[in-house]
């Protein structure tokens, strides 16, 4: 059996209905379950249900052969993994948003700019290279709320209908990146069970698109 590691929440609807239209089918009873692991119909697959931060953990470890989760995880935890397929779904943008009035380019400020976030590596990353020093406040969701309530002066998110921003009075002020849903695999398991590693890619993959290969 090929073990996947699936993300939870909002990428994972998406990834079943990608998984039943290659003819990879998991049962509604297993679904409605509260169960970790889930098997399809053929038995052919084995499936983890993680949280999106995860999945490239127990693909790079070799728990599961391959997984899927957001290019926004794979940006902040740069795992050692093959990144072969992009899904084409869950696209979202990864942003610096806040208050359409924020000072957030001055670089004349007497304190470093609070930049609230779930991404603390790829905000690093971000305002290094504009050689603007930040403070980072880690934050695991709700990200939104810090500039509202004054923790941070701006915030570096992902944005996907841009709901959240509008509702809470907020503006995109930056792109950093355009993510969506990607194949990761094992690199000792895509050596040692190629063709039925490639046999998935070609069977997930939105058109015959294989993106980068491995
Ligand atoms: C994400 C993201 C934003 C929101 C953006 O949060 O962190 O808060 O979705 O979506 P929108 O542009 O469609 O409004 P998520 O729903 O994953 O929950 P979280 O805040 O608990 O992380």
């Amino acid at each position: 059996m090929t073990t996947l590691a699936l993300a939870k929440g909002r990428l994972q609807d998406a990834t079943l209905a990608r998984l039943a239209q290659a003819g990879i089918v998991v049962s509604p009873e297993q679904l409605e379950s509260r169960r970790l692991v889930l098997t399809d119909a053929a038995g052919e697959y084995r499936f983890l249900l993680v949280k999106p931060g995860d999945v490239p953990i127990y693909v790079e470890h070799g728990v599961a052969q391959a997984g899927v989760c957001g290019r926004d995880v794979l940006l902040e935890t740069e795992p050692d993994v093959y990144e072969p397929l992009d899904l084409g779904f869950g696209v979202c943008r990864l942003v610096v948003a806040g208050y359409p009035n924020a000072d957030w380019r001055q670089t004349n400020r007497l304190s470093k700019m609070r930049v609230a976030t779930k991404y603390p590596n790829v905000t690093q990353r971000h305002f290094q290279t504009r050689a603007t020093p930040v403070e980072i406040i880690p934050l695991t969701g709700s990200v939104e709320l810090a500039p509202v309530l004054g923790l941070a002066d701006c915030i570096v998110d992902i944005v996907e209908t841009g709901q959240t921003l509008a509702e809470n009075g907020l503006v995109m002020l930056e792109e950093i990146a355009t993510v969506s849903a990607r194949c990761i695999v094992n690199r000792a398991a895509f050596h040692l069970d190629r063709a039925r590693i490639t046999q998935l890619l070609k069977r997930l993959a939105p058109s015959n698109d294989q993106g980068d290969g491995p």
